[in-house]
């Protein structure tokens, strides 16, 4: 070809690479992000329930969403842009939506129905894992009948000191009654649950005097609760749904009554039958019959709230029977811990241990039977159901006919 003769326009024109859409590096990381977010809120939502559960899946939850936040802006950006020459990988952005949305649902809806489940000795007022108690105060208000109690001098001090925080611990219980019986009113219960509540939390009264009265008897210290502004702290019942609150108050008087109230009742029994001082014997005797009676009426509540929510409420207390701790949550001194104080009403170590055991296996025992038996009735209620309906359509074509 010569050299000067004119390219045809096509071979003069420059070689251009072929288009390449980029890849959107941004959606798969905003994809990565709800992914890892998601799994880790899973986690959390089957893990074993501890204290402030709740607020660590919550926190992963916000931290998850900027991921879906981050997919979100991606889409919106590119949406104007022709098909052509949109980036690759977007739809890993639209993946996450879904994947961080119905995630997200499941993991809250298994938070808000496993509850935490705390083990101690009686029922404490508390909010989740946050326990309240009235501080001292000097004053004898609280303090029934004066007597003194033979103690050797030598732990008249940290006896007097332990038989005060008991004395605390049932004063904040009158709370935690008031509250049930506020609970039990917003979920329609039936007089005679309302009622026992309110009842119980009377005999917490008379178990707060008797205590503070007990450790007067014990270190000659006049001394009361101070005023107790968290009485009014509660947690929040779920009055959007009927179903969740009732699987919440189900669930805290499992925890709270049957187990805690029951371990109290054991030990109290246990301990008045050990004690060598007739005056302690006799208020250890009547706080033993009164927190059995609190532990029973705990079941009512667990039957009532059983009957009322169903299969829902059934498996949320297999939960938090499956949840209930390996070990009780002991705060006791160092010479209760070996059982040295038992003469005088405080448990060792290993009274409590046994306690809770044989308590924890007695709970998960009878909420099997009670659910079986719901599930059963049910089931027969139902069937019953189907025969007269399908025994009256009869009866009606026969009267057709
Ligand atoms: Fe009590
Ligand atoms: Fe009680």
């Amino acid at each position: 070809m010569n050299e000067h003769e004119p390219l045809h326009p096509y071979r003069a024109a420059p070689r251009v690479a072929p288009y390449r859409r980029p890849f959107s590096w941004p959606a798969a990381a905003s994809f990565a992000w709800v992914l890892l977010g998601s799994a880790t809120m899973m986690l959390v939502a089957n893990a074993d329930p501890f204290p402030g559960r709740r607020q660590v899946f919550f926190g992963v939850a916000a931290i998850m969403s900027l991921g879906v936040a981050a997919a979100l802006a991606i889409l919106f950006r590119h949406q104007r842009d022709p098909v052509e020459v949109r980036p690759d990988g977007l739809f890993l952005a639209v993946l996450a939506l879904p994947i961080g949305g119905v995630l997200a649902w499941f993991g809250a809806a298994i938070v808000h129905t496993a509850a935490y489940v705390p083990s101690y000795m009686g029922r404490r007022h508390r909010k989740g894992s946050r326990l309240y108690v009235a501080d001292e105060a000097a004053g004898s208000a609280w303090i029934r009948g004066r007597a003194t109690l033979d103690v050797p001098d030598a732990e008249r001090s940290a006896l007097g000191a332990e038989w005060r925080d008991n004395a605390r611990k049932e004063h904040a219980s009158v709370a935690a009654f008031s509250q049930l019986a506020l609970d039990l009113m917003a979920v329609g219960a039936p007089p005679e649950l309302v009622a026992a509540a309110h009842r119980d939390a009377l005999d917490e009264v008379r178990h707060a005097t008797a205590c503070f009265a007990l450790a007067h008897a014990i270190d000659g210290r006049d001394a009361s609760p101070a005023p107790f502004p968290h009485a009014r702290t509660q947690r929040r019942l779920h009055t959007f749904s009927r179903r969740l609150a009732l699987t919440q108050i189900a669930v805290d008087a499992l925890v709270d009554g049957v187990l805690n109230e029951g371990i109290a009742a054991r030990l109290l029994a246990k301990l008045g039958s050990r004690c060598a001082l007739p005056e302690m014997r006799a208020a250890l005797g009547e706080m033993a019959a009164d927190e059995s009676r609190h532990a029973s009426h705990s079941w009512d509540v667990v039957a009532w709230c059983v009957a009322e929510g169903g299969a829902f409420v059934a498996s949320a207390l297999r939960g938090a029977v499956r949840g209930m701790p390996e070990g009780v949550c002991s705060s006791l001194p160092e010479r209760a811990r070996e059982g040295a104080w038992e003469a005088w009403g405080v448990q060792g170590a290993a009274m409590e241990a046994e306690a809770y055991a044989k308590t924890r296996a007695q709970a998960a025992q009878k909420l099997t039977l009670l659910v079986d038996g719901q599930a059963r009735r049910r089931r027969s209620d139902e069937k019953a159901s189907t025969t007269i309906a399908s025994s009256g359509t009869s009866a009606n074509q026969a009267s057709t006919v």
